[in-house]
C-alpha cells in the first residue's frame, strides 16, 4: 500500500508538455543512480517506487525520489494510475516476468539490459509490448549517449576513414556474495551478460552488425563466465577485439583505428566524456612523430549527470512523441545484439535453467 501521497504534477504554464510520470520497479544500485540522473531531466518526474518489501521503497523514497509514493509489491507500483513508464530494474532473470506486469497493466516500459536472458524471451517482451501497444526500449544508455552518438555520425559520414580494427574492454573485480546477482547463475549471472554487451554495443553502433563472431571463457565451478573475450568481423573486414570481465580491472577503454588515424573514448568507453581523434600523417609510419594534431570530438549537447539522463530523455520525448519504439534503441537493434549474445553463450557453454 502506498505510504505516502502526492499530488498529480502541476500542468506547466509555458506550454511545455508535462513532465512524463514514471515509476521504478526494484530499488537496487543501478534504480538509485537512474534516479539521480532523472532527477537533472525536466521532462521527467519519479512519482512512485515500487519494491519486494515495503520497508525497501520507503527507504529508497526517503533517500533518492522525495515525494514519491513508496509501494511494497511491484503489482501495487504498475497499477498505480499516475504511472506512465515503468523502469524495470531487477535482475536480468526476472526481466521479462516484470516487464509483461508493467506492459500488461498498459504502462511504457524501459527495461534494463540486456532485455532478457536470451533471443526468444527478449523476442516475447518486444511482441507484448506491440500487442499492447506501449513503448519499449532497452535501457542501453550507451546508445544514447551524446559522445557515442557524434562520433557514430563522424564515421557514417566518413569523416574519419574507414574502420579496420576496435577494441573494447570492460571489465572490474566481482568481490560478491555467491546469491549476488553478479555471481547466481538463477539471476543470470555472467561477465557477458552483466559487461561483454556492452563492448558488442558500441561495435554494432560503430561497425555495424557483426558477419562473424568468434568467443572463448573462462567459467566458474557453477558454469558462470568469468571472463569472456571476442573477436569479431564487421562489414568491410572491420575487426574487433571485445572483451569482459568479474576477475581483473580493466581500464575500461576503447580505441577505434580507422585508414586514417585513430580515435580513443576517453573516460569510460560506455559512457566516455569525449572521443580523441588523431590523424595519420600522409606517408609517415605509425609511430609517436607519424600523427597530425589530434582534436577532440564532444556531443551535440552537454554529458548530464552520469549519462543516464540521456536515456531517460529519450523516453520521454519517445513517449510523448507517441513512438512505440526508439530510433537510438530500435527493437531490432536489441534483439540483433541479443542474438549475439546468444550465438557467444553457446560457443563458451553457458546456459541458464531459467531459459
Ligand atoms: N545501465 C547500467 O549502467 C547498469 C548498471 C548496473 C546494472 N544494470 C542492470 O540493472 C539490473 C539490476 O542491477 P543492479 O546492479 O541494480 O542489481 P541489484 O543492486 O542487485 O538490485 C536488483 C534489485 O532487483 C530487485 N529484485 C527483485 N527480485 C529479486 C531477486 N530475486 N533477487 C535480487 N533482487 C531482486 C531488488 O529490488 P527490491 O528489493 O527493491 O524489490 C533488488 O534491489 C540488471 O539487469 C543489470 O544488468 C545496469
Amino acid at each position: 500500500m502506498p505510504t505516502s501521497a502526492q499530488p498529480p504534477p502541476p500542468t506547466p504554464s509555458d506550454g511545455s508538455p508535462e513532465p512524463v510520470r514514471w515509476g521504478f520497479l526494484a530499488t537496487g544500485k543501478i534504480a538509485r543512480s537512474v534516479a539521480a540522473d532523472l532527477a537533472l531531466v525536466p521532462s521527467s518526474r519519479l512519482v512512485a517506487v515500487g519494491a519486494r518489501r515495503q520497508e525497501s521503497a520507503d527507504a529508497f523514497v526517503a533517500e533518492h525520489a522525495p515525494g514519491a509514493r513508496a509501494h511494497g509489491s511491484y503489482a501495487d507500483l504498475v497499477t498505480d494510475p499516475d504511472v506512465e513508464v515503468v523502469y524495470v530494474a531487477s535482475p536480468h532473470a526476472l526481466h521479462l516476468e516484470h516487464a509483461r506486469m508493467a506492459i500488461e497493466a498498459g504502462k511504457h516500459v524501459l527495461c534494463e539490459k540486456p532485455l532478457t536472458l536470451d533471443l526468444p524471451t527478449a523476442t516475447e517482451m518486444v511482441r507484448l509490448a506491440r500487442e499492447h501497444d506501449v513503448f519499449l526500449m532497452e535501457a542501453m544508455w550507451t546508445a544514447c549517449h551524446p559522445v557515442v552518438l557524434e562520433v557514430r555520425r563522424r564515421l557514417l559520414a566518413r569523416e574519419l576513414g574507414t574502420p579496420r580494427q576496435l577494441r573494447a574492454e570492460l571489465g572490474f573485480v566481482v568481490a560478491a556474495d555467491p546469491d549476488d546477482r553478479l555471481l547466481d547463475p538463477a539471476l543470470g549471472a555472467g561477465a557477458l551478460l552483466d559487461m561483454g554487451i556492452y563492448p558488442l554495443t558500441l561495435a554494432h553502433l560503430l561497425l555495424g552488425e557483426p558477419e562473424h563472431l568468434v568467443a572463448t571463457a573462462a567459467l566458474s565451478d557453477r558454469g558462470v563466465d568469468l571472463d569472456v573475450a571476442i573477436a569479431g568481423r564487421y562489414p568491410g573486414g572491420a575487426l574487433a577485439t571485445l572483451s569482459a570481465s568479474m576477475t581483473s580491472w580493466s581500464d575500461r577503454s576503447a580505441a577505434l583505428a580507422t585508414d586514417r588515424g585513430r580515435l580513443e573514448l576517453h573516460g569510460q568507453f560506455h559512457h566516455p566524456e569525449k572521443a580523441v581523434f588523431r590523424p595519420f600523417r600522409a606517408g609517415s609510419t605509425n609511430d609517436a612523430s607519424g600523427y597530425d594534431e589530434p582534436f577532440e570530438i564532444h556531443g551535440s549537447e552537454p554529458v548530464v549527470g552520469r549519462g543516464y539522463a540521456h536515456e531517460v530523455a529519450e523516453v520521454d520525448r519517445c513517449v510523448r512523441a507517441g513512438l512505440r519504439e526508439s530510433p537510438l534503441v530500435p527493437h531490432a537493434q536489441t534483439l540483433a545484439i541479443m542474438a549475439q549474445l546468444d550465438d557467444v553463450r553457446r560457443q563458451v557453454g553457458v546456459t541458464y535453467d531459467a531459459t
